[in-house]
C-alpha cells in the first residue's frame, strides 16, 4: 500500500487518533508558536506546512494568523483539510506536494517550513530524508528555517509490539484504535487498526497499512544539517513529540 494510499484509507478516521481534535489543533498550534517566538521573535509570518495531511497544524497555525501554504504527497487527506479549513472559515493555501521535490511545487520561499507528526520517518533512507531536507532548504527564506516533528524512537527496537490508542466515540459510533508494528531491521511495517463495534454480534475492522523508517533524532539533526541547515538542535518538552529546528543564514 503507497503513502497516498494509506492515508486514502485513514483521512475519514484521522481526528480519531485523538481524544478531542479540534482541542488539539489548537493546543499544537499554540505550543509551536511558542517555539517560533522564542527562536525568530516575531521574524516568521508565512509557514509553508510541507507534510499537512488533514491540516492538524496548518489550520491550527492559520488560525493564530500566520499566511499558511500547506502541501501533502496523499490528495485525499488535503482534500479533507480544505474542507475543515473552509468549514472553520480559514484561509489556507492548499497543493499537491511531494517533500523529496518541494521547490518544484512552490515558487516562492517561506519563512518556517515544517513537517510534524511523523511524516519525514515515511520516507525510508537517510538519502530521502537528506533530499527533502535540501528541498525544505531551497523553500525557507533567509533568515527563516525548519522545524519537524518526530517520534522518539528507540535504536534497539526490534520484533512485533501494539501500540494502543484507546476507545473512541464519533456520533453514534465507536471505535477501539490500535497499531501494530513489525521490525525489519530499522524498517518496520505499520498496520493501523479501527475496531467498529455498533453493539451487536460482529465488529467491522478497517485496518491500513504502510513502512515507517525508525530514524533516530539523533541522525534527524545530522541530515537536517547535511540538508544545509546550521545550529540544528533538538528541543524536547514543548510539544507531543521532540521537535527538530534549523536555521537559514541570519538566526541562530
Ligand atoms: C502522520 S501524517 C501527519 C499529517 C499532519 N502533519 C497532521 O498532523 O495532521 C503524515 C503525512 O505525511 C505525508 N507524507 C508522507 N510522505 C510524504 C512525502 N514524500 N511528501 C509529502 N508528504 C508526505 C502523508 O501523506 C501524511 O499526510
Amino acid at each position: 500500500m503507497s503513502v497516498a494510499d494509506f492515508y486514502e484509507r485513514l483521512s475519514p478516521f484521522y481526528h480519531l487518533i485523538y481524544q478531542d481534535w479540534a482541542a488539539s489543533m489548537q493546543r499544537q498550534a499554540s505550543q509551536l508558536d511558542s517555539v517560533i517566538r522564542e527562536l525568530w521573535g516575531d521574524r516568521i509570518k508565512t509557514v509553508l506546512d510541507a507534510a499537512c495531511g488533514v491540516g492538524t497544524q496548518a489550520i491550527g497555525l492559520a488560525q493564530l494568523g500566520y499566511r499558511v501554504a500547506a502541501s501533502d504527497i496523499s490528495p485525499v487527506p488535503l482534500e479533507r483539510a480544505k474542507r475543515e479549513a473552509a468549514s472553520r472559515g480559514v484561509a489556507v493555501t492548499f497543493s499537491l506536494a511531494d517533500l523529496r521535490a518541494l521547490s518544484s511545487g512552490h515558487s516562492t520561499t517561506f519563512d518556517l517550513v515544517i513537517a510534524c507528526d511523523n511524516s519525514i520517518p515515511h520516507l525510508l533512507s537517510d538519502d530521502e530524508i537528506r533530499a527533502a531536507f535540501r528541498e525544505m532548504y531551497s523553500c525557507t527564506a533567509d533568515g527563516g528555517g525548519c522545524l519537524v516533528s518526530v517520534r522518539d524512537y528507540d535504536p534497539s527496537e526490534a520484533g512485533t509490539k501494539v501500540v494502543p490508542y484507546g476507545l473512541r466515540t464519533d456520533g453514534e459510533r465507536r471505535f477501539v484504535v490500535f497499531q501494530v508494528w513489525e521490525y525489519q531491521g530499522p524498517i518496520y511495517n505499520l498496520a493501523m487498526y479501527f475496531v467498529e463495534d455498533a453493539g451487536g454480534p460482529e465488529c467491522t475492522t478497517h485496518v491500513m497499512r504502510s513502512r515507517y523508517y525508525a530514524v533516530p533524532v539523533v541522525r534527524l539533526v545530522e541530515l537536517m544539517t547535511e540538508g544545509g541547515f546550521h545550529d540544528v538542535r533538538r528541543i524536547d518538552g514543548r510539544f507531543f513529540q521532540p521537535l527538530i529546528v534549523g536555521f537559514k543564514n541570519g538566526e541562530a
